[in-house]
């Protein structure tokens, strides 16, 4: 039966309730004539206290409640006179799904380092910080998805593989079969083998007849969709070839795009800012408890951050101005500014942290830092870009109006050294009803960083994938 009670649940049963606790033993203490053990299932941040009275439990079976062991206790929910927690259960009987050999089970109690826990990623979950971050992960997923659908936005699914790089930036990775050939096929291995790999091979060097690669965004088909549809997102996985190994980069990310026609930067701004505060307000909200954790543990001053996030205004600023306060800070930076250079990271903190203390959202970038599908201003410079940047982080979120104009997107393709050939379909968007739009699109995975205090990305995803990294 998979409708069994969840150890949230337990809390507020009335004493008297007879029930069952599923979960994974965190810890156990005994004392004299009592063992106190300590349970979680993940469904929420709270352990759940069972007392186990001398004689109740055989000692074999009492020896097995050793941390990381896989338990069903059946007892009696009973007041605790323990502080911090209202009630607890007194065991009747165990069931030991899975035992845990102390000697070697790799997640022992306390003061693991990140770094340890990403290489045990495969039991972190069962921790209190990966518990949090994933349910965390799982409540802003819902929020997102919240968000759009009451504003009357369709959640559209597009490609993972695709032949065109939608940010024209390069750095995609390539799509082959993994038996690429059937001479490689029948190489090695038994008969059976060899006609089940020929099966599956595909005999032809190129299986989708022109080079194809994993998707660095959705937004371009998100824009073929908006350009009939209105109000649209997309939120899917995200890949970027792009080979620096820093705390904010990863290989595979998730991205949320949504895709508004009839909208300019300003509403581009309004909504992504909208969006945020929404998001933020609603985790605030629902994972009180994670949060919590995060703020004492992680990153002090969280919650007081998230708070202000959600009650005051971004800041909004030209890339031009920006550039002039850069210039003006009197601060020495590892790389100088100068109007037309990308802003580093050291920029962008000293923009959100010194100067403003909470989200800024920049606009208007030199159209040479920028993609090609960004609708150019009439000053021939700049683009209407908007990069909103918060302290900590730097850049969450990306987005612009979109160039809708056929003849001066065709000419900024060419100008950037792009085919157009791969964008034909793209373009045809502008030969047919075209519409001022715009977007954005949010790193998810920075978003978490944000709300977690986390700080590196291996750490706010399942199995993260960086450099050197993909085995799990
Ligand atoms: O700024 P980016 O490259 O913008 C786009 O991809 C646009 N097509 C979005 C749009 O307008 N629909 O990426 C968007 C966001 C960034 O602001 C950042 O938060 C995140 O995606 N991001 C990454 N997150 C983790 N690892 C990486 N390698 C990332 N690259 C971008
Ligand atoms: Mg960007």
């Amino acid at each position: 039966d998979y409708r069994r009670t969840y150890v949230r649940d337990l809390f507020d049963m009335p004493p008297g309730t007879a029930t069952s606790a599923y979960g994974w033993v965190k810890t156990r203490r005994d004392s004299k004539g009592i063992s106190f053990v300590q349970i979680s299932d993940g469904s929420c941040f709270k352990d759940f206290q069972v007392i186990v009275n001398e004689g109740v439990l055989s000692s074999d079976d009492l020896k097995l409640l050793t941390t990381g062991a896989c338990v069903r206790f059946d007892g009696k929910i009973v007041e605790s006179p323990a502080a911090g927690q209202a009630v607890e259960m007194q065991a009747e009987a165990v069931e030991v799904f899975g035992a845990a050999d102390p000697q070697t089970y790799p997640l022992q109690k306390k003061g693991a380092t990140m770094e340890y826990l990403r290489e045990i990623a495969h039991l972190r979950a069962r921790g209190n910080t990966f518990g949090a971050v994933f349910r965390v992960r799982n409540r802003a997923a819902f929020a997102i998805h919240k968000f759009f659908q009451t504003r009357g936005f369709h959640y559209v699914h597009t490609p993972i593989i695709t032949a065109s790089d939608a940010e024209g930036a390069g750095a995609m990775f390539q799509v082959t079969t993994a038996v690429e050939t059937v001479e490689k096929a029948v190489e090695g291995g038994t008969e059976h083998q060899a006609a089940y790999r020929i099966r599956n091979a595909n005999p032809k060097e190129d299986f989708f007849g022109k080079p194809s690669y994993l998707t660095v965004s959705g937004q371009l088909e998100a824009e073929t969709l908006a350009m009939g549809m209105t109000n649209v997102y997309t939120f899917g996985p995200t890949f970027r070839a792009e080979n620096s190994s820093t705390s904010r980069h990863a290989a595979e990310f998730w991205m949320v795009e949504p895709e508004m026609a009839f909208c300019d930067l300003e509403g581009d701004m309004n909504l992504a800012e909208e969006f945020l505060k929404e998001v933020v307000a609603d985790l605030l909200d629902q994972c009180g408890d994670d949060l919590s954790f995060f703020n004492q543990r992680i990153e002090k001053e969280l919650l007081e951050t998230l708070q202000h996030v959600v009650s005051s205004p971004f800041e909004r600023l030209t890339y031009t101005e920006a550039v002039k306060l850069l210039e003006t800070s009197g601060e020495s930076f590892e790389f100088p500014v100068h109007w037309g250079a990308d802003l580093q990271s050291e920029h962008e903190r000293w923009l959100t942290e010194t100067k403003v203390g909470r989200p800024v959202i920049l606009t208007d970038y030199p159209k040479e830092i920028k993609a090609f599908y960004m609708r150019a201003n009439e000053d021939g410079k700049t683009v209407r870009a908007m990069d909103v940047l918060a302290p900590r982080i730097g850049e969450i979120m990306g987005g612009s109006q979109r160039e809708e104009r056929l003849d001066v997107l065709e000419s900024r393709i060419t100008e950037m050294g792009l085919p157009l050939e791969p964008y034909w379909w793209y373009l045809d968007l502008r030969r047919f009803g075209t519409a001022p739009h715009a977007g954005f699109g949010l790193g998810f995975e920075r978003l978490l960083m944000y709300v977690t205090g986390m700080k590196n990305i291996r750490d706010v995803i399942p199995y993260h994938r960086t450099p050197g990294h993909a085995e799990f």
